[in-house]
């Protein structure tokens, strides 16, 4: 399916509507989740009017998840807007998910993160960690809810005087609902406790930061939501006084408080309160964060729809410079880290982006002078559960956002964030050498003119050589690694000082590793003709974006150019026609394979080292519509001429770019003269927006073709490439400088010797 209007924006439509909230008792025994895909804000606010409750947090633009009960599902039928069924039985959801929980806290060797805990437990067991790790862990109480249940605040940090180190401050749970939000916090709290002393990262991590967490900011909600009350709550429970609970806190900051994205109406569920902190629960966090000058950055966790969500969330205006290209660059490499974790994708982006919403804790904390995140945790989508993550995801999403918190923490006790928007090069194909960019941002400290610098070191062991970086801006900087022969790699880090004299490197530990390559193409096909490629494939059920060759037309999901340069023009594309809609021509009902024609890698000759190579430009987007992130595309390589398939890669990351990818055939499959490569774009959730592109793909032979010391490349390194050595040498010709240290000199001549003795 796809067929959403593009672009609209019914945010402040949603935020307005006034969601009917409070079911007393709040059995929903026969209520419907169900998706509604609006045609006019007259459909948003009919749809609103009969729904019992949003259950996005993701209200727009485009469709949104609210639950019904059987009357308002009839009345939702009634009123002509569009919508589809995504949870038959919201009670059976809720019954699943207390059975899961129960069975899991009943199991006999059942520990803390198998099961969401009630608010009394999951204090404990905070406190339980600072009695196990009273060097590194306190506990306070920094105030009260307001139904009177103490609020608290954890820090970890490690042993000594902390007074000097910064402080990350991160709070839980602001909608009550959101049970993987303070599960996620207590288990990035309790691993960091267990992982002190043992692992060095974190080691120096604690010793340079001082954590502070609040397990819960809204108890009363949280209570609340333990069954058999109102496992949906949202709110704090504030008694309205005309019949209706709750504000909602994440509107109830001092922050543009009153704008768009928050309501009036006291039965919303985006109600802002009376005033600016109006609440007592929003005044206790201000209070403890102004009380902790030293706080330089904050996350608000929430549930779901996998976001990494950065200032400002109010209107669309940007943060400041340099600000913006931090948040930006930084909210990346978090989705980056919590990808490599289990593969989830978390997507970066500006608050405003996903909604407005005036009146939150992450705008206020960047009001004054913290930088601010919303992460949303998993699932990624109303249909995936939405608020009821199954207890079994409480590891896997507390270990990727662990990795996350680790890589933050080091940040903001570097002052400086240290970046490779391009990526770090780790091949250097048939170059003289090759140039990069890196951003230096200061993240809380400020960046030492001039000790921006790459320091590498070539293979064979010659000393560390340090190079100063070219200013680009002020922010931005050139970074060059030598020309090496092929055979040769290269090991290198960045680094900078703050103006405190504190020196920040990337990566944190370690050097990237780069090789030099050399590639000869056997064939390149840029894809502007079709060189005998077919379409379609038994099992292919796609009933619309079937590949084909063309120019293809930008929209939302799509590429507006192929990756040939001009005059290139054309790519294989799942159908690339625009259409009037983003989904009008995109994959739909099932599957559609691409195929090539044969390509020989039989010819590959004998190189010193590597093989015959296939590379690819690919474009792949399943992140638009009302099924996000649910397909992938299949790529797939065979040997014997289309009888058997092994898969290179399942794309899933959607880059909004081409990508390139190659891959050495021998690591996956014996190069034979019968080799076809195969892409298989579908649409497997409903709803979803697929589009695939493929362009430029190439048979090549990468990798060393003559051993490095075999200077005169004619397979034998012997003599006379010694002797030849001696003549460069000799005539102090640059190819003699082997360490690229810009001398030629007797650990040169060192180095050649051991690379003439390596096999
Ligand atoms: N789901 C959160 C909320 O509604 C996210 C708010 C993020 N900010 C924004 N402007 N979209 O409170
Ligand atoms: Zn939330």
């Amino acid at each position: 399916m796809g067929t959403i209007g593009r672009g609209a924006r019914l945010s402040a439509l949603l935020a307005c509507a006034g969601w009917v909230t409070g079911i007393a008792g709040a059995q929903f025994e026969g209520y419907k989740v169900v998706r509604v895909s609006p045609a006019s804000p007259r459909d948003v606010l009919a749809a609103s009017a009969v729904s019992a409750g949003l259950w996005s947090e993701r209200a727009g633009p485009g469709p949104f998840e609210v639950y019904v009960s059987p009357e308002g599902l009839e009345a939702l039928a009634g009123t002509g807007v569009r919508f589809e069924v995504l949870v038959d039985d919201l009670q059976t959801l809720l019954d699943e998910e207390r059975r899961a929980n129960q069975a899991a806290k009943a199991a006999r060797d059942s520990s803390f993160f198998d099961s969401y805990h009630n608010y009394a437990d999951l204090i404990a067991y905070y406190q339980q960690l600072v009695t196990d790790f009273p060097a590194l862990a306190s506990i306070e109480v920094i105030g009260q809810s307001l139904e009177g249940r103490p609020m608290y605040a954890a820090t970890i940090t490690g042993p000594g005087d902390p007074s000097g180190r910064p402080m990350v401050y991160f709070n839980a749970c602001q909608h009550a609902r959101e049970w993987a939000s303070p599960s996620t916090l207590a288990f990035i709290v309790d691993e960091l406790l267990r992982n002190y002393g043992t692992d060095a990262r974190v080691t120096e991590i604690l010793d340079h930061v001082v954590l502070r967490a609040v397990p819960v900011v809204n108890p009363d909600g949280y209570e609340y939501t333990q069954v058999p009350a109102n496992r949906l709550w949202r709110k704090n429970r504030r008694n309205n006084g005309d019949g209706t609970f709750g504000v909602d806190l994440n509107r109830n900051w001092d922050a543009f408080w009153g704008g768009d994205g928050s309501s009036g109406s006291t039965n919303s569920e985006t109600y802002r309160g009376t005033a600016p902190f109006s609440e007592p629960e929003t005044q206790v966090i201000r209070d403890d964060l102004l009380a902790h000058p030293s706080s330089v950055a904050h996350i608000d966790w929430h549930t779901y729809s996998q976001l990494i969500l950065y200032p400002w969330g109010y209107a669309d205006v940007p943060p400041p410079e340099p600000d913006r290209t931090f948040f930006d660059l930084f909210s990346r490499e978090l989705a980056d880290t919590i990808f490599a974790v289990h593969g989830v994708s978390y997507t970066p982006q500006q608050s405003i982006d996903l909604y407005a919403a005036a009146g939150t804790a992450t705008d206020w904390a960047y009001s004054v002078g913290r930088k601010s995140w919303t992460i949303e945790l998993r699932p990624s989508s109303g249909g995936a559960g939405g608020f009821i993550l199954p207890p079994e995801q409480i590891r896997p999403t507390g270990q990727e956002n662990y990795a996350a918190a680790l890589r933050f923490l080091e940040v903001f006790i570097d002052g400086l964030y240290l970046g490779m928007p391009g990526g770090a090069p780790t091949e250097i194909i048939n170059g003289a050498g090759r140039d990069f960019t890196v951003r230096i941002i200061g993240s809380s400290a400020t960046l030492e003119p001039g000790s921006a610098a790459l320091v590498f070191r070539t293979d064979f062991g010659a000393d560390d050589v340090t190079v100063p970086l070219a200013p680009l801006t002020d922010i931005s900087f050139s970074a060059s690694l030598p020309a090496l022969s092929p055979g040769r790699t290269i090991n290198y880090h960045v680094e900078a000082r703050t103006t405190a004299g504190n020196t920040v490197r990337f990566p944190s530990a370690g050097e990237i590793s780069a090789a030099y390559l050399e590639e000869s193409v056997i064939t390149l096909d840029t894809c502007e003709i079709n060189a005998g490629w077919t379409i379609g494939a038994p099992g292919d059920t796609a009933t619309t974006g079937q590949w084909g060759l063309m120019d293809p037309e930008p929209t939302a999901a799509q590429p507006g150019d192929d990756h040939t340069p001009a005059p290139g023009v054309n790519c294989w594309v799942t159908d690339g026609r625009a259409g009037s809609q983003v989904g009008s021509f995109d994959v739909d009902g099932g599957a559609t394979t691409l195929t090539s024609p044969r390509l020989d890698a039989s010819l590959a000759g004998a190189w010193y080292s590597g093989g015959p190579t296939i590379a690819y430009h690919r474009w792949y987007s399943n992140d638009a519509g009302a099924a996000p992130n649910s397909d992938s595309m299949p790529v797939l390589l065979s040997n014997d001429d289309g009888a058997t398939w092994t898969q290179i890669e399942d794309v899933s990351e959607n880059t909004g770019a081409w990508t390139a990818r190659a891959v050495v055939i021998s690591d996956l499959m014996t190069p034979t003269d019968a080799m076809r490569l195969r892409f298989v774009a579908r649409d497997l959730g409903s709803g979803s927006i697929v589009e695939a592109g493929v362009d430029d793909v190439s048979l090549a032979i990468r990798g060393v073709h003559y051993h490095p010391a075999d200077l005169n490349h004619d397979t034998f390194t012997d003599a006379t490439d010694f002797f030849a050595y001696l003549d460069l040498f000799v005539a102090d010709d640059p190819g003699a400088d082997l360490d690229a240290d810009g001398d030629r000199d007797a650990s040169d001549f060192f180095l050649y010797l051991d690379l003439f003795v390596t096999p």
